[in-house]
């Protein structure tokens, strides 16, 4: 089974902050640093530490070649991947003393991604294979469209929610990530429980997960709802811990592996991964998650 993830790849430059600043406020930041980032990278990356055929495509500029080499370190393929002579995208990120943190995007090279491009990289993917999308690239209706058509499945973390995620059909998706404020937007409902029928009312084939941050996460189908309570850990840096979270319960889920078992596991790792500063460079190895007992 290989693993494509057709996603966004970002130069994460990190401020740390007292607290997110205000509008109109001008604060001081304790520290800068510049790192690996982009839900799709992070996601790749948290692939790759449980799965052996990871792909990443999307395009990058010629700044970013920092970002193929860490990719490259995870085992992370970039053979696949565009080279744009556009800024690779940035993520202007502030985390607080809490941990919590604010993201400004600049799209850059993320989206300058081509039908043409989209075709040539399916080409090297087959039916059941899997397909990871996040909502950070352009082409994404063509590429859902296209995979369907291919018969790869396909898994949508439809993160940050635009008006592009509403041209996407859902039918064509097998698992979709979302945390509860996406949940709501795209069912366009203000409570929970009505998210979930929703989804199973108008797209019955499909998978959800649902994630509530320090409140756990469910699965739900058309028959099965599942609840897991989350980790309590002293969280450091919450950026990425989703990126985390979704590379883990793939890479279990597709194994065929108990959906409890998927949510545990992919729990534990995002519950280690806010323990430590950055994106990608704190998804944790599944030797670490294996023995962390929570
Ligand atoms: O999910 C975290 C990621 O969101 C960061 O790495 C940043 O690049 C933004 O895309």
């Amino acid at each position: 089974m290989k693993i494509l993830n057709f996603g966004s790849i970002n130069i994460d430059i990190f401020f740390r902050v007292e607290h997110i600043v205000r509008p109109g406020e001008t604060i001081s930041s304790e520290s800068i640093e510049k790192r690996a980032g982009g839900k799709g990278l992070n996601q790749s990356v948290a692939l790759a530490k449980v799965s052996d055929s990871v792909y990443h495509a999307g395009s990058i500029g010629t700044d970013g070649n920092f970002l193929i080499e860490e990719m490259e370190n995870f085992g992370v393929d970039t053979s696949l991947l565009k080279k744009s002579d556009k800024l690779t995208g940035n993520a202007i990120i502030q985390v607080d003393d809490k941990g919590e943190n604010s993201i400004v995007l600049y799209k850059g090279a993320n989206f300058d991604n081509s039908e043409s491009y989209v075709d040539e990289v399916l080409s090297h993917f087959e039916k059941d294979d899997i397909l990871v999308l996040q909502n950070e690239i352009n082409c994404m209706p063509y590429i859902v469209n296209k995979a369907y058509e291919n018969g790869l499945k396909i898994v949508l973390n439809p993160s940050p929610i635009t008006d592009e995620i509403e041209k996407i059909d859902l039918d064509k998706i097998d698992l979709l990530l979302v945390n509860e404020t996406e949940a709501k937007a795209l069912a366009k409902v203000s409570d929970a429980k009505k998210a979930v029928n929703y989804f199973r009312d108008n797209f019955p084939s499909l998978k959800v997960v649902e994630t509530f941050g320090k409140n756990g996460s469910m699965y739900f189908d058309k028959d099965n709802l599942i609840n897991q309570d989350s980790f309590k850990v002293d969280a450091v840096d919450t950026t990425g811990a989703g990126d985390t979270f979704t590379g883990y319960f793939v890479t279990y889920f597709y194994k065929g592996e108990r959906i409890e078992k998927c949510l545990e596991v992919a729990t534990k790792a995002s519950a280690l991964s806010v323990t430590k500063k950055g994106a990608s460079i704190s998804i944790p190895s599944h030797e670490a998650v294996l023995k962390f007992k929570g």
